[in-house]
This record gives C-alpha cells, structure tokens and sequence, in this order.
C-alpha cells in the first residue's frame, strides 16, 4: 500500500517538477500518515512553491532535527561547511558568537561537538523563539540566547572569541530575481542585507573593531557575487560544497 502511495505521490511531484520526487514522495506518505494530513493538500500547497521544510516543520542540519517556520530561514546544506570551518580553529578558552543564528543550527552543530559558551545572536525574536525550541529538543546546555543588533550587547571582550555568520547577504537587486519558494515565503529580513549585499558585514567589521573583540577567528557566509569585495580585503575565500565562493575568513590583520 505505501509502494502505490509513494508512486503516485512521486508522480505527482514529477509533474510540479519537484527535483527529488522519490526522497520527498516517501516523506510526505510517512508525514501525512503520523499527522493525518492528506497528501492531496500537502500536493497543493507544494504546487504553490511551499517548502516541503515548512510545511513538515522540520529540516536537519549537520543531522540535528531543526524545527522551522517562516520565522527563520530554513538551513541549507551549504551553510554545513561552515561549522567544518570553524571547528578547526576553536580552542577551549573561547567563547563562540553565532551572530545571525536564526533557528540556531549552527550554534547547535558547534554545541555538539564543544563544551565552551556559545553565544546565538538575533535581531528577531520571533527567529530566537524558534531557537529556544531547537536548542532545547537539542539538548544543549552551553548557548545563550542574545537578542540584540549584531554585537549590541554586553560581552566580556578580554576572552579570546572566535566569530560564525551568517548573516543576509542579498542585496535588493538580488532578492527580486529569488525563485518564489523563498522570496514568498522565506523571511526577507534573514537574507536581505542593502544595496550592496555586504553592508551587515561592514556594520559587523567595525563593531569587532569599537568593541575591541579580543577576535582570534572569524567566518562569514557569503554570496559569490560579493566574493569580490571581501577579496578585496584580504579576507581568504573558501569554496561550498558546489563549487562557489561562500565563505570569508577574517584576515590575520584584523585579529587580535
Ligand atoms: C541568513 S539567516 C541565517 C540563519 C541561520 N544562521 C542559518 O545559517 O540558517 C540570517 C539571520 O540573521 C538575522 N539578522 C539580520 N540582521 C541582523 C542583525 N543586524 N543582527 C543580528 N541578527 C540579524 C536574521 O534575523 C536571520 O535570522
């Protein structure tokens, strides 16, 4: 019975030219049966460009479940390599600040694997509400929850700190050609940054520097079409998972 349901359902997802109809076909059938959700209504809201990650509720990033809404940005698997960055350089005298931490998935992938502060920054509280969930159901006693504006909060900047981000990127001209699953659904203000795309980054660069962030690391999520300007900087640039320029380290000159 599941086999013809999966089938059907893989058709139906072939016809929306969904690109992994047989991996999401079985997700669906096994959700719609513990939910009682009808497929044929999951169907329709995926035929209105819905990610099937909202929809179901849940993703997972570095094989942590993350509970999603359209509150916070739903991980991509890209964004995984940044953790695998970062673990290299944190020592154990470090504080950690995610700063953009939306759903909290990288906070919480660093949190498996070391026991030092973590701190998960948001604007958006509504974004650290969803957190507060992951971080719970994730079972991670080490990260505090920051609502502030970047670095707008009070922090002991003599302890050595290593900095994670990723934070909107997009500029203006770019969010208007997203595809519809995201423009019409993801929130804006986790991926638009202005005109440019990296004026959140500049506000962050100046504030490590006011601040005198004692800053031993730093990696910045990216898009390729600002590479550029980071290059620019000196900042070294790492490659994703696909082949494009998505991440910025911090150049030695800027550290402490
Ligand atoms: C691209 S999302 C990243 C979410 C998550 N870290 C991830 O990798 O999936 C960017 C996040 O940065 C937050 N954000 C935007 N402006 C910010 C600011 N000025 N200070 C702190 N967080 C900000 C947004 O609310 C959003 O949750």
């Amino acid at each position: 019975m599941n086999e013809i349901l999966i089938l059907e359902t893989q058709r139906k997802l072939e016809k929306l030219n969904h690109p992994t109809p047989l991996a999401i076909a079985k997700e669906i059938v096994t959700f719609s049966k513990g939910n009682k959700t009808q497929i044929k209504k999951i169907i329709k809201r995926l035929s209105h460009d819905e990610p099937w990650e909202y929809i179901r509720g849940y993703t997972y990033f570095n094989n942590n479940k993350i509970f999603v809404n359209k509150s916070v940005l739903i991980p991509r698997v890209e964004t995984e390599d940044i953790v695998n960055i970062a673990k290299n350089h944190i020592k154990n005298d470090y504080q950690i600040f995610d700063i953009g931490t939306g759903s909290g998935c990288i906070a919480i992938a660093l949190s498996k694997i070391f026991k030092n502060n973590i701190f998960a920054i948001d604007i958006d509280k509504k974004a650290l509400n969803v957190a507060k969930k992951n971080i719970e159901i994730n079972n991670c006693k080490n990260i505090k929850l920051i609502n502030a504006n970047l670095l707008n909060f009070d922090f002991d900047n003599k302890i050595p700190t290593i900095i994670v981000a990723n934070l909107p990127y997009l500029s203006t001209r770019d969010i208007e050609k997203l595809q519809h699953s995201v423009k019409d659904y993801e929130p804006i203000s986790a991926l638009e940054s202005g005109e440019k795309g990296y004026e959140l980054y500049v506000k962050l660069l100046e504030q490590i520097k006011s601040k005198n962030v004692n800053i031993k690391y730093g990696v910045f999520e990216i898009d390729p079409n600002i590479s550029k300007y980071f290059e620019g900087k000196n900042f070294d640039i790492h490659k994703d998972c696909f082949g494009r320029k998505r991440f910025a380290i911090i150049p030695p000159t800027l550290l402490k």
